[in-house]
């Protein structure tokens, strides 16, 4: 296996709007950020994928972008900007740029010309189709609810946005499109930042002749329709040769829809495309298993999770590379969903981590996640701020499938806002996360879970965390060691070993609030634990874990 600085690394991604104020308006800025670099050394990460932080609207808290080459307002300047890279540089951190590029603002520049008449030049630029018997040109929807099409009367035509209204998706079979986003990603690269997290990029290339897909909950086709189209390797391979190939970058694509065969050619080993992917498989363990929507209650079905991540574990093993994440700013809080948010809310939080952080692939960790922050007590919709919760509360109520109770309790549980609560820094009013009013609710947990009381408390989730990567710097084998399950069918242990040469390591997982008896295999018997999240564990043939107990041995 091919030995690369970016599998040896552990991202931290930021959410700029909810990490750290330093004026007072109540939304995290690139001076915050820059002021809180230490605290990312110190947790360990040599990575931060930040998201975006370009001049925009704020329809989708950035992820709808009006200009790439300039800074929001709210976030800082440009100047800002250069600051803080150039003081993550001196740290040793990398920065990944969030690059979205499926669509961009409807407030762009080549939106704005787009939309004018057919004969603009930038009409190509974005995806214009006339009625259909008088309807929308097809079934498709928005992953932000209603249909995927936008009826504009200045040339009686929709425009295709298979996010909101005021995200039009861009044509990527336009030769000048790419040539232009092109041009924009090397302007970065020549700024000196180390390579992009790629938004929903499996999206960018549409199915000629867009046929209508397989309706979900809401009626419409999700936007998964457009995964993996028939162009999508082309043009990042073009992206490769006329970007990537530049600098020695690190890239990450964000591949909604993506199944394992389509990942290897993602991230093929001879580096033509991306680096690594995002798959969703995982993240879509507690969906409603009839529709594969999100808004559901259900419980995460373990045999389900590992049988998902040991297929992706071993297929990407020699062809590809995998990103490893549990939690990221569209996800609730990890605590909450897949383990304890109370009593062993800090036991939960370490398992959660040891069992993600010791598989085969780049680990992310999402702010705040290294605090075993928890999903925030929202009331009623006014607490709510993400687009996609708030119109799916109208729609989805509006549509009869849930009550009014229903959908907050639902919203209260998978809502996006869950991770965007700002960061919990220390006990003082907000966190001490503004000086202001901030823009979200403060989870009101921070009282006794924040950064301050973590740092000085040897025991806490925070140290954990940085032990686990301390961990990952000082072992090969937790890099490059191959992955292979144990008892796939316990329905309440996940058990795995790695691999490299003679070396081993096994790592024991319980997923349960309730003791578990495991039998240790013979040859890790003698062997040294490395880490684990009860302070007394020893070494037995026949162990009975304690709830959520989790422990790596080194053979
Ligand atoms: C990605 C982002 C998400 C955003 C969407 C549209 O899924 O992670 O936050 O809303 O793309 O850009
Ligand atoms: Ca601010």
């Amino acid at each position: 296996m091919t030995k690369r600085w970016w599998k040896e690394s552990v991202v931290y991604q930021i959410y700029p709007r909810s990490f750290c104020d330093s004026n007072g308006d109540g939304i995290g800025d690139l001076n915050g950020i820059t002021e809180k670099l230490d605290y990312v050394k110190e947790l360990g990460a040599d990575v931060i994928w930040l998201s975006p932080v370009y001049q925009s609207p704020n329809d989708d808290n950035g992820y709808d972008i009006s200009d790439y080459q300039a800074i929001m307002e709210e976030f800082g300047t440009m100047e800002d900007f250069d600051r803080m890279l150039a003081a993550a540089h001196e740290r040793g951190i990398r920065i990944l740029m969030d690059l979205v590029v499926n669509h961009t603002s409807d407030e762009h520049k080549w939106f704005v010309e787009s939309r004018k008449s057919t004969d603009n030049p930038y009409r190509d630029y974005y995806i214009w189709r006339p009625a259909r018997d008088g309807g929308l040109p097809n079934n498709w929807g928005s992953c932000f609810s209603g249909p995927a099409w936008e009826y504009d009367d200045t040339t009686d035509m929709y425009y295709l946005h298979l996010f909101s209204k005021k995200q039009p998706d861009l044509n990527w079979d336009n030769p000048k499109v790419r040539e232009d986003v092109f041009a924009m990603m090397n302007w970065w690269i020549d700024k000196g930042i180390d390579g992009f997290r790629m938004d929903v990029i499996s999206l960018i290339s549409k199915e000629p002749g867009l046929p209508d897909g397989i309706p979900g909950l809401n009626g419409y086709a999700s936007e998964c329709v457009s995964a993996n189209g028939p162009h999508v390797h082309e043009y990042l391979q073009e992206m490769r040769q006329k970007v990537l190939n530049n600098a020695d970058t690190m890239t990450v694509g964000e591949c909604a829809g993506v199944t394992l065969e389509e990942a290897k050619k993602y991230t093929r080993s001879d580096e033509k495309e991306l680096n690594m992917v995002f798959q969703f498989e995982h993240m879509d363990v507690d969906c409603d298993p009839a529709v594969g929507s999100k808004w559901s209650r259900q419980k995460m079905d373990l045999v389900r999770y590992k049988e998902i991540l040991t297929r992706w574990e071993k297929g990407l093993e020699e062809n590809g590379w995998n990103s490893l994440y549990i939690q990221n700013h569209d996800q609730p809080r990890c605590v909450s969903r897949f383990g304890d948010e109370g009593e062993y809310r800090e036991i939960s939080a370490k398992m959660l981590a040891t069992c993600n952080h010791m598989m085969q692939g780049t680990p992310y960790v999402y702010q705040g996640e290294e605090l075993g922050m928890t999903n925030a007590p929202f009331g009623g919709i006014e607490d709510y701020r993400d687009v996609e919760s708030i119109n799916a509360y109208h729609e989805l109520i509006a549509q009869g499938k849930f009550t009014e109770e229903e959908m907050l309790a639902l919203l209260r549980y998978r809502s996006r806002d869950n991770a965007r609560t700002p960061m919990q820094w220390d006990d003082t009013e907000n966190a001490g996360f503004t000086a202001g009013t901030p823009w979200i609710m403060v989870n009101p947990n921070y009282t006794f879970i924040n950064a301050e009381e973590q740092v000085k408390r040897e025991d806490s989730v925070f140290h954990y965390y940085q032990k686990l990567i301390r961990l990952r710097r000082e072992k090969e084998i937790i890099v490059y060691g191959t992955y292979d399950v144990l008892l796939p069918e316990d329905e309440n242990l996940y058990l795995y070993t790695r691999t490299l040469g003679e070396e081993k390591l096994l790592v024991v997982c319980n997923f349960s609030a309730c003791g578990q008896k495991v039998d240790i295999p013979a040859e890790f018997l003698q062997g040294k634990i490395l880490i684990g999240n009860y302070s007394d564990v020893s070494v037995r043939e026949t162990a009975v874990l304690r709830p959520y107990e989790a422990f790596v041995i080194e053979k």
